[in-house]
């Protein structure tokens, strides 16, 4: 990793203060619909920071307006500083395409600090071509394993972790998880889960959004579906079995489903997507953006979903959670959260269990409070600045952050 001491700054004017002054070149990482929500918070803590300047890169892996600009909207984020149009392809063109794009961007204008977030195959193509340039890579979100290497995903957090410099983690499993793997612990710093900042920094829009009422639906009297891992929705069978699991169900709780690109394609190519649209009690939409879906989730009687981030949220909001698959690499969520395992052929029991009162209530993980990015603003100038230890907890910034995204400063 580079040091302070190598560092290759440059120097800025601060166009009110009149004074030169060095500033860290951060390149912010954003690619897919998870993804910008692990951004947005970032970008906010560290926008008018007088140590670095931002570029904000999108590849252009997701790129439909519900899959993409919607979150830029609802979060806060300006239009990025460089689209990168990579757009969808096979797992070797994706990160091929990602990466000799982003080379380019990286060899005309180089950054000091690359920072990715997440595990989809953006993430891993510019920790890759970081790493080769020898820019300081940084990935947040990191040592989380699912051991599962037929995931696409597991393969992108291994190889990410391998190459990146600083290793910003979400929970202690991570940590044990990266010290198991002969990671140096210096390397390493657990600065909490930073979807709970964009949870926190959007909260009031998500309270005044209204979507369940829109859709009609009664507080806690309905469950929130999403699918989009391809172990469940990419060949027949399996798909066919949820889907027949999830209109039996709907005919006990009303369930209301965003389907994901991936997941509507395959429905209509494999014919089960009339019979899921028109099951008694099922609501099926196009993709929510960010508030909207949060509102539904908040008022939810439970989840029912293969999605990452949405075992976590539940975790955070006390929402039952039935995860469709046989592994997790967010073990936290079940240990100490509302989350559980589970497979097709269990799901109509487990929701029973759920609608009488048969749950796990479940606590926050420590360091899930809406202060990941202040904290890895911290890390950042510590580690790259040498500036002293301040205080990760500090108010001004995550206010200052809060009003950012909400537009008002
Ligand atoms: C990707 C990530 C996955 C993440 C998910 C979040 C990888 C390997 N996978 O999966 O980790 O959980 O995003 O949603 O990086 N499509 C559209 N419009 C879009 C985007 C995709 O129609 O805006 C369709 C295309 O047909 C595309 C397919 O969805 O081929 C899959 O997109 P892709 O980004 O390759 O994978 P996801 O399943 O979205
Ligand atoms: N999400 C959303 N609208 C939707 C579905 C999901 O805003 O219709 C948000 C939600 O906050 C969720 C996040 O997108 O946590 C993660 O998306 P996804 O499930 O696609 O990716 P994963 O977390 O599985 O990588």
């Amino acid at each position: 990793m580079q040091n302070a001491g190598n560092i290759d700054c440059y120097t800025g004017r601060d166009s009110q203060r009149g004074w030169a002054m060095q500033r860290l070149k951060i390149d912010l990482i954003a690619a897919a619909r998870p993804n910008f929500m692990k951004v947005a918070p970032l970008f906010h803590a560290l926008h008018g920071q007088p140590w670095c300047s931002l570029r904000l890169v999108h590849t252009g892996q997701h790129y439909d307006a519900n899959m993409s600009e919607a979150f830029f909207r609802d979060l806060g984020l300006p239009s990025p500083d460089l689209h990168l149009g990579v757009g969808s392809g096979s797992h070797a063109e994706q990160v091929a395409n990602v990466m000799l794009a982003y080379e380019r961007a990286c060899v005309e204008d180089r950054p000091d600090l690359i920072v990715v977030v997440g595990d989809v195959n953006s993430t891993l193509a510019c920790a890759l071509v970081g790493s080769k340039l020898w820019i300081t890579v940084a990935h947040l979100e990191a040592g989380l394993r699912s051991r599962d290497r037929r995931m696409p995903e597991e393969i992108n957090r291994l190889a990410t972790d391998t190459v990146a410099d600083i290793l910003w983690t979400p929970s202690p499993d991570a940590d044990e998880n990266l010290a198991a793997e002969g990671v140096a612990p210096d390397k390493v710093s657990n600065v909490g889960n930073i979807m709970i900042d964009s949870y926190e920094l959007m909260r009031e829009r998500i309270q005044a959004s209204g979507e369940r009422e829109r859709l009609g639906l009664a507080e806690r009297e309905y469950g929130v579906v999403t699918l989009h891992r391809p172990s469940n929705v990419d060949e027949p069978a399996p798909l066919a079995a949820l889907v027949a699991q999830l209109t039996d169900i709907a005919a006990r709780l009303p369930l209301v489903f965003p389907v994901h690109p991936r997941t509507r394609k395959n429905l209509e190519a494999f014919g089960l997507w009339t019979g899921l649209a028109d099951a008694p009690g099922m609501r099926v939409t196009e993709p929510l953006g960010y508030v909207d879906f949060m509102n539904l989730v908040c008022s939810a009687r439970l989840a029912i979903t293969d999605s990452g981030g949405v075992q976590e949220e539940t975790t955070y909001l006390g929402i039952p959670c039935l995860t469709l698959r046989t592994t997790t690499e967010r073990p936290i969520t079940i240990t100490e959260g509302t989350n559980r395992l589970v497979t097709a052929a269990d799901l109509k029991r487990t929701v029973d269990d759920i609608l009488d009162g048969r749950w796990t209530h479940g606590r926050k993980p420590a360091l899930w409070d809406g202060h990941s990015a202040a904290r890895v603003a911290d890390d950042i100038r510590r580690r790259l600045l040498g500036a002293g230890n301040r205080v990760a907890e500090d108010a001004a910034v995550v206010e200052t952050s809060r009003r950012h995204a909400m537009g008002h400063v």
